[in-house]
């Protein structure tokens, strides 16, 4: 039957599974070629009938049976091809998040923290606009006391001023524990000073002071603590030393050293040929400090000690000028990527 041969030629042909649908309408379907045939049937004489009748359902199983396998090939290469076209390329280089990190300040300020928590102590925040009270009269400092002038202030009104260090913390501190022990805390934060901005200074920076009162606190518990702190910050191999010096809250006083970090005390430009490095300043906590704030200095006594925090990270890593750290140059940032 010549419709045969054109169909199956024709389904051979077709490229995908829309022209093979067509066929199928083209040929099987009502009005398909075949159908028509087949309804062409009735003129025929019951002989021819049955004859016409096998051979058309003969061209329709063939015809069929194509459209089936062909139908199933299409299919499997239209699947292939799709995941030909999704296949991922594992090779290729992803896409990296910028990821970000935090302030060289803020990392040093954690990880004095961590050193001193380990160490037993408390985390105590306070202010930065505070009273003349805590910030200077409580801390043995009345007004028109000479000292006043080592921490040049800014006054918001006569009574409020920009903390000029973070000791007013600790008075408060002891004030709200009327009297009781241990105290144990470090007070962190920022202070203002009015100095003229340079390498090595800045009106605005990062103090953490530390305070202990307790029974029989001595000197040499500010030295095992101090010495603690600066082996963990500064390394294994360090020593420290004290000097005496003053402060109004304080007494005795003392500057504490570190060997240089850069020449290991041999003496270098860092440490201007000495050995040693100031770190911070400390001191047996005066009688009149602690009684203005309800301790009996007769039963108990206590260390205090203060460092800035831009001079303790500008001596870790030989950064040469404070201001970097409020510049927020992304090239400096950057370095302290190391978390
Ligand atoms: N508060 C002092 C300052 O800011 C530092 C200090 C704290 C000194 C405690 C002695 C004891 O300069």
């Amino acid at each position: 039957m010549e419709v045969k041969e054109r169909a199956l030629g024709e389904l051979q042909q077709a490229a995908n599974l829309a022209e093979l649908n067509d066929l199928r309408v083209k040929y099987l379907g009502k009005k398909g070629e075949l159908t028509e045939i087949m309804k062409g049937m009735g003129k025929l004489s019951a002989e021819e009938r049955p004859l016409l009748g096998q051979l058309a359902n003969e061209v329709r199983d063939a015809i069929g049976a194509i459209l089936e396998e062909k139908k199933e090939a299409l299919e499997a290469s239209a699947l292939e091809a799709q995941l030909r076209s999704q296949t991922i390329d594992v090779t290729l280089p992803g896409r990296t998040l910028a990821k970000g990190n935090k302030h060289p300040l803020t990392q040093i300020i954690e990880q004095i923290e961590d050193i001193f928590i380990g160490l037993g102590f408390e985390i105590a925040e306070g202010p930065e606009l505070e009273t003349d009270y805590y910030n200077f009269e409580a801390l043995n400092l009345p007004k028109d006391h000479p000292a006043r002038d080592m921490q040049d202030s800014f006054y918001v009104t006569e009574d409020l001023l920009m903390r000029t260090h973070t000791s007013p913390n600790q008075a408060r501190v002891m004030e709200a524990k009327q009297g009781e022990v241990p105290v144990k805390i470090i007070c962190p934060g920022r202070v203002y000073r009015r100095d003229d901005d340079d390498a090595t200074h800045s009106h605005v920076f990062t103090q953490i002071e530390g305070l202990v009162i307790g029974k029989d606190i001595r000197m040499s518990d500010l030295k095992g603590i101090l010495l603690a702190f600066s082996r963990e910050m500064f390394g294994d191999d360090v020593q420290i030393r004290l000097r005496p010096s003053f402060f109004p809250f304080t007494e005795p006083s003392a500057e504490v050293d570190v060997t240089c970090a850069v020449c290991k005390g041999k003496g270098c430009r860092v440490c201007k040929e000495t050995g040693w490095l100031e770190i911070l300043g400390s001191g047996m906590v005066h009688p009149k400090v602690l009684e203005m704030s309800g301790y009996d200095s007769e039963k108990y006594t206590g260390f205090a000690f203060g460092m800035g925090v831009e001079r303790i990270a500008m001596l870790k890593y030989g950064i040469e000028d404070i201001r970097h750290f409020y510049n927020n140059d992304i090239r400096f940032l950057r370095q302290f990527n190391r978390r």
